[in-house]
């Protein structure tokens, strides 16, 4: 056994799990203050998903680390709005070609904070651009369902919205109203209206939300099966609440999280649903078209727009601002709202060939497969002879097996799917981690 098999086997029997900074690579913790060069970043692509990141909320729950500010203020929505059109012209300028647009995606914060009618404006800006829209496209928007009305719902179906996804996190009153969430939300009445416009619904529940245990999670992810969403979300809690010892009796371990893990990817799997990556199940037989992360995993380049999103190209990773120090996301939501884009303060990573190739590893994982072929075709070398250790201690530890071109993850490795793609994080990415969580 290597040195790295010790290691990950150790990880393993520990319950460690080092966030949901893995959600991505390389993850905002290494990315540092970096000049872009939109025109070369830009220029040359032809196919890309949008996010567009609306940083508005209309409360703060406590689990939250994300990008937002709870505002109230109908006319900053409508300029912050007017920005994000502008920031979509600006980009336009860069694409040399029609470039074909596989993903929409308006994400938060809270989306649903802002009218309709903005939301209009900027689908009228993209039509008038050089893009496509996909003709598999779906565009889809992250919602609180607290705050959202029938007419809501109708209007967005007028514009082409045709998925939302729900931030339910849990349907129990009690954690809900620990958390400051509404606990009265009368999810099946959103439900109800989304499905009678005919749109797509994702749910998100959360996995060792404050004062949950397994019962409670299970019963309300019963639930939300009955409901029949096509996708199910389900992420673990992340943040300084997430970590391997008992800090409180109302907070699961990551252990413990993982135990649950087991206990809802079976239930899924025997009631309807098939994992599609590692935070989220999908229904068999289902018509939903939208991939974003998807997509994204499988190598298509994301355009961000909007204060608090983040783009991925092949050759640079960037966003504006950390998501953790309230105070610099407001600086950056106010530096978005009045600055030239060139000047935003930006913070990115620049990729080359090296960790180009560990990401496409790490995202195999969420995605559960490694194509082998793909691999090879896209950079011209095994992965198994550039990374030898590394595959070595997935073998070593049931994560993984062959078969022909493809390596797919054991039931165990999907349910560490995390630490199978940290070890194939890069020696300075590992640095810069624990420079930033062991300081
Ligand atoms: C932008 S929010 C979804 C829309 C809306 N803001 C809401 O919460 O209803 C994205 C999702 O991230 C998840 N999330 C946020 N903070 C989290 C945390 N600390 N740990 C795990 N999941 C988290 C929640 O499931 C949430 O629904
Ligand atoms: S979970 Fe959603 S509603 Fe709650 S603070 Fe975060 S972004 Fe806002």
């Amino acid at each position: 056994m290597n040195r790295l098999s010790r290691r990950l086997q150790k990880m393993i029997q520990v319950g460690y799990w080092p966030g949901f900074i893995i959600g991505m690579y390389p993850s905002h913790f290494a990315y540092k203050p970096i000049e872009v060069d939109f025109r070369r970043t830009w220029q040359h692509v032809k196919e890309l998903n949008l996010y567009a990141h609306i940083p508005f909320c209309k409360w703060s729950c406590s689990f939250c680390t994300f990008f937002k500010v709870v505002k109230d203020d109908e006319e900053y929505y409508r300029r912050y709005m007017q920005r994000l059109n502008e920031e979509f012209i600006f980009y336009n300028t860069f694409f040399e070609e029609k470039v074909n647009i596989k993903s929409i995606c308006f994400g938060g914060g809270t989306p649903n904070t802002v009218s309709v009618s903005d939301y209009e404006k900027f689908f009228d800006t993209l039509v008038k651009s050089n893009v496509s829209l996909d003709k598999d496209l779906e565009p889809s928007m992250e919602i609180s369902p607290e705050i959202i009305t029938k007419e809501y719902i109708s209007d967005l179906s007028k514009i082409g919205i045709k998925r939302l996804s729900l931030g339910v996190q849990s349907l129990k009153g009690e954690l809900r109203k620990g958390v400051n969430r509404d606990e009265t939300l009368d999810i099946l009445g959103v439900i109800q209206s989304i499905r009678d416009n005919g749109l797509n619904v994702n749910i998100d529940l959360i996995n060792g939300i404050i004062g949950q245990d397994n019962d409670s999670f299970m019963e309300t992810l019963k639930e939300v099966v009955a409901f029949g969403p096509e996708t199910i979300s389900i992420y673990p809690l992340s943040g300084k609440k997430s970590s391997m010892f008992k800090t409180s009796s109302a907070i699961m371990t990551t252990k413990e999280k993982y135990q649950l893990y087991e206990l809802y990817y079976d239930y899924l799997i025997h009631n309807g649903y098939d994992c599609e990556s590692h935070v989220k199940f999908i229904k068999k037989n289902q018509n939903s078209t939208h991939q974003q992360k998807i997509y994204e995993y499988l190598g298509t380049e994301t355009l961000g727009i909007g204060s608090g999103s983040r783009s991925y190209s092949n050759l640079i990773h960037y966003g504006t601002s950390s998501w953790e120090d309230a105070k610099l996301v407001k600086k950056a939501i106010e530096d978005y709202m009045t600055k030239d884009f060139r000047e935003l303060s930006w913070y990115g990573f620049e990729m080359n060939e090296e960790e180009n190739k560990r990401r496409t590893i790490v995202y195999a994982w969420f995605l559960g497969v490694l194509d082998t072929a793909a691999y090879y075709q896209r950079y011209h070398s095994s992965p198994y002879e550039d990374f030898p250790e590394e595959f070595e201690a997935l073998i070593h530890n049931d994560l993984v097996y062959t078969e022909g071109d493809k390596m797919h993850l054991t039931t165990k490795g999907r349910k560490y799917t995390d630490l199978a793609g940290t070890i194939f994080w890069s020696k300075g990415i590992h640095e810069m981690f624990e420079t930033v969580h062991y300081a």
